[in-house]
């Protein structure tokens, strides 16, 4: 293949000649002129042709050319602050590699689920174009955040022989005639792996057969998962907020282009700062039942609820000490409370829901056996969870970070199926 110049780059190349290749974005004329506008992923380049400067074929390609046909361009790199990017390429020769059939997506007004059916050629577009680059900041931010701290990534496994994160969400699958299930959580094999080199974390997929369709569920979603040895809950409240103002402030700095293509109102990301509000589970409902919100003292905060408790706050607001009847069955009861354990909700703002949960875990053999019974679960599956509390047991503690929702957050979109490439939900495995 001869070598060719990407677009972001064209900026080096002033006055000289390149090739460009990519597909057709959109077409005019004026006068004796055509402009092509073509992407490559990393930018958009008007190329200018003129009769003069090319072989009849190709001009009068110009004029038949469609949306997305793929081709390799050749020409001279100008400088014109009139054009998108300060730069444009006059034209000395088109090769078009495939004429695109007509384009389903026009610079109209689709329905959603249009868009999604066509989720494959949608990603094409400039707004997912943003997310999805967004997206890749994320996860090397978070990336760079746990290498910088000497976290070491363990990867867990997918197919996993127990629930971590109750029942009722659990896919199952036949594994060689037994049952396995698809993880959702890594949380499990990252507490003995903290146990091996004291600061671990995972970063996978993770699934959940959500049966609810709301703007904040994907069956399908991506976790990022912390734990450390000899940590108790405040030390991974600390952790959880540095994080989340560590992604924040990289995407405002490395990601402003993209942020203004979305339309995203900066200012609302630039107030993320420490401290986070920290308010507990008696706190935060005692605040809905001020509000008038009828709210039931010992239930979970539905979306709803979140987001009322989100609008008070600039920032993202962190609850802590649940009633242990409503949260999972490995976490550490509070010693002067036993009917609450040690945990933490991030809640983001503008209503973006839950985007962290995490707790200290029980480090006491007889008492995490006597939870897995109490909650049903088979305790044969747990033996080797039950043994880190065996072999020089400590306090430790972790969290998980969805970060679809991180996502979805930082750049506006008001729904999570926007926020990952493709997408999956209770309705939707396609394409
Ligand atoms: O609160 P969750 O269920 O916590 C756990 O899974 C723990 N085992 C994590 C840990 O301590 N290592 O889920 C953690 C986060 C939520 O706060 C949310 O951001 C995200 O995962 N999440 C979802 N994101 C998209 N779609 C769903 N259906 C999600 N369910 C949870
Ligand atoms: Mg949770």
């Amino acid at each position: 293949m001869m070598k060719h110049t990407y677009i972001e780059d064209i900026i080096k190349h002033e006055g000289k000649e390149v090739t460009l290749k990519g597909w057709l974005y959109n077409r005019r004329s004026s006068g004796k002129v055509r402009f092509l506008v073509l992407r490559d992923g990393t930018g958009y380049c008007q190329c200018v042709a003129g009769a003069a400067d090319l072989p009849p074929s190709q001009f009068e390609l110009c004029e038949k050319i469609t949306q997305e046909s793929s081709l390799e361009v050749r020409g001279t790199v100008h400088k014109d602050s009139r054009a998108p990017g300060g730069f444009e390429l006059i034209l000395k020769e088109i090769r078009l590699i495939q004429m695109a059939e007509e384009y389903p997506i026009q610079p109209k007004e689709h329905g959603v689920d249009f868009l999604l059916d066509n989720r494959h050629l949608w990603i094409r577009s400039s707004r997912q174009h943003a997310v999805l680059k967004v997206r890749d900041e994320v996860i090397k931010a978070i990336r760079d955040f746990f290498y910088d701290r000497h976290f070491i990534l363990v990867d867990s496994p997918i197919f996993t022989p127990a629930a971590c994160e109750g029942t009722s969400t659990l896919f199952e699958t036949d594994y060689f005639g037994s049952k396995a299930y698809l993880t959702q959580s890594g949380q499990l094999y990252q507490e003995p792996a903290c146990m091996a080199l004291g600061r671990t974390y995972c970063f996978g997929p993770t699934f959940r057969a959500e049966k609810s369709k709301t703007r904040r569920h994907l069956t399908e979603f991506w976790m990022i998962e912390p734990e450390v040895a000899f940590a108790d809950l405040d030390d991974i409240m600390e952790l959880a907020e540095d994080l989340v103002i560590y992604i924040v402030e990289r995407v405002l700095e490395r990601k402003g282009e993209e942020l203004k293509t979305l339309e995203r109102d900066t200012k609302k990301l630039e107030l993320v700062k420490k401290p986070f509000p920290k308010i507990s589970y008696d706190e935060a409902a005692q605040m809905l039942k001020s509000r008038g919100i009828p709210f039931e003292y010992g239930n979970d905060f539905g979306g709803t609820d979140e987001t009322i408790l989100s609008e008070g706050f600039d920032r993202p607001v962190m609850i802590h000490h649940y009633p242990a009847a409503i949260k999972a069955f490995y976490m550490q009861p509070d010693i002067q409370n036993p009917d609450k354990v040690l945990c933490v909700d991030v809640i983001a703002p503008e209503g973006y829901g839950e985007i962290i949960g995490g707790s200290q875990r029980i480090h006491d053999h007889d008492l995490l056996l006597k939870k897995i019974q109490e909650y049903n679960l088979p305790a044969e599956a747990f033996q080797w969870y039950l043994d880190i509390r065996k072999y020089g047991s400590v306090p430790h503690s972790g969290f998980g970070m969805g970060i679809e929702r991180v996502i979805a957050w930082i750049t506006g979109v008001s729904h999570l199926r926007e926020a990952i490439p493709f997408p999956r939900t209770l309705n939707r495995i396609y394409p």
